[in-house]
């Protein structure tokens, strides 16, 4: 027992994970790959000493992310050895396409980690490419090399099946084998577990296309289906919220009649073609339900964690350290928000609590003496926040709709 986190409950936890993917592999739901993978993600022998799995910090009781709630980043399986940065879901991550550079907007999109650098041109796919790194993390799983890694996997009881999927002999070549674990981790989090689909969103979404509305136009709460199914499945807050959501704002700090609170502009509601991830059934052929995020970098302002965990670290310069251009220092991702409300706190630096501090820090941001200053201020994105001129009952409302993006929704 090295860590507070594998408590009782939490080793029940893995093992009724185990059992649920085993389980699903038998019925035929999960491919050897992919249950290769899920064993591999749950194993909590693969780090150094034993004891984190990939499900300690992306747990699915807790929405994949950190159970531990408490601090803004996370622990490793090492004690007192702690990450710089809040662990974001891996539910819906399969999502954000390889990283690239788009000429016309002037725009780095996709990719994994809050700052990209997992970009999926190693091997083909950023959630594989993100997998290399948490074992040979020493704030995370701690392993000196990959020797370490793939011994273990040796070891294991699923040894064999690792083989029957990469063939025999496969965990001989210790560079390929890891590279397999990457692969396989991958395609376990490309299963339908990560992609549920099944959020009050989501079921006004069934509503209004089974109304007949058009699939933007639902998307959106915009047209009389839209309104309908609105009005049968959320609350009129929610529905408010919703409206609110999408509408845009010129960031004069007043709220005209028409206006909304821009949320929209980054984190998009709109379909798009799926490749090579989960589409639910319900969903027009081939195209997949909002997500809630360009996939695109920016800095929103945030300031500097005054954490103790965080207070004496450095700068964190995001995607431009990673990029290397200055312009994009102090850039984050666009985080999906699905399951928003279960994955507090917020933030690359989890400095908000709660959602209703950061929509109060979206609308209020640059009024005098709210909040401190910006971490990075030289790139802070001035034109679509920071002065939306909301009142409390429109940040509430915006609240109440960001939690009906919750997964396992039951009428
Ligand atoms: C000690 C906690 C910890 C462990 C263990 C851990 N992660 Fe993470 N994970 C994080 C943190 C923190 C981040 C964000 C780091 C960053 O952006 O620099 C992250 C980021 C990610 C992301 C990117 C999500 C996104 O939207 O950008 C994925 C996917 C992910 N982890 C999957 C995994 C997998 C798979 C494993 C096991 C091989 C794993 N993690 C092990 C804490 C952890
Ligand atoms: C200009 C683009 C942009 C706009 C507009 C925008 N966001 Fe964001 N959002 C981001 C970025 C970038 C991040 C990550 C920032 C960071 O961690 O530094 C983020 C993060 C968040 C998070 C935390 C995500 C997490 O996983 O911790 C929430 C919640 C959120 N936004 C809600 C909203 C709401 C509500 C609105 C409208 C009031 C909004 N956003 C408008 C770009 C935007």
């Amino acid at each position: 027992m090295f860590k507070k986190k594998m408590s009782m409950a939490a080793i029940i936890a893995a093992i009724g994970a185990m059992l649920l993917i085993t389980f699903a592999a038998a019925q035929g739901e999960l491919t050897d790959k992919e249950l290769l993978g899920g064993l591999l993600y749950f194993d909590e022998n693969l780090s150094q000493p034993a004891g984190q799995s990939c499900a300690s910090c992306h747990d699915p009781q807790f929405a994949f992310v950190d159970p531990d709630s408490d601090i803004p980043v996370s622990e490793g399986v090492l004690p007192h050895r702690f990450g710089g940065r809040n662990s974001p879901s891996a539910a819906y991550a399969m999502y954000a396409p390889i990283r690239y550079f788009d000429v016309i907007e002037g725009l780095w999109i996709g990719g994994q980690f809050w700052d990209s650098r997992a970009t999926g041109e190693v091997l083909g796919d950023p959630l594989a490419d993100q997998a290399l790194g948490p074992f040979l993390n020493p704030v995370e799983m701690a392993n000196q090399n990959k020797v370490q890694v793939i011994n273990n996997i040796a070891q294991s009881d699923y040894a064999g099946l690792f083989e029957e999927v990469w063939g025999m002999g496969s965990l001989n070549n210790v560079e390929e084998a890891y590279d397999r674990v990457a692969l396989s981790i991958a395609a376990f989090e490309r299963t339908a577990e990560f992609a549920k689909f099944n959020s009050k969103y989501d079921y006004y979404l069934q509503k209004c296309l089974g109304n007949g509305g058009d699939p933007a136009e639902c998307a959106l709460g915009v047209g009389p289906k839209a309104k309908k199914a609105g009005k049968a499945v959320f609350t009129p807050k929610e529905w408010s919220g919703l409206q609110l959501f999408m509408g845009e704002n010129n960031n004069d700090g007043v709220l005209e009649k028409g206006e909304g609170a821009m949320c929209a502009a980054c984190h998009v509601a709109e379909w798009t073609v799926a490749a090579n991830n989960v589409v639910p059934d319900w969903a027009p052929e081939g195209m997949v339900p909002p997500m809630f995020t360009d996939f695109t970098y920016d800095n929103l302002g945030v300031p500097k964690s005054g954490h103790p965990l965080l207070v004496d670290a450095d700068i964190d310069l995001g995607l431009g350290a990673i990029v290397g251009d200055p312009g994009e220092n102090g850039k984050f991702k666009v985080m999906s928000l699905r399951n928003i409300g279960l994955t507090a706190p917020y933030a690359h630096n989890g400095f908000f609590l709660t959602l209703g501090e950061i929509t109060h820090f979206y609308n209020t941001r640059d009024l005098p003496g709210v909040w401190p200053l910006s971490e990075y201020p030289d790139t802070v994105n001035f034109d679509e926040l920071g002065n939306l001129g909301l009142s409390n009952a429109d940040e509430d409302a915006l609240v109440e709709f960001m939690k009906t993006l919750s997964d396992g929704y039951t009428q």
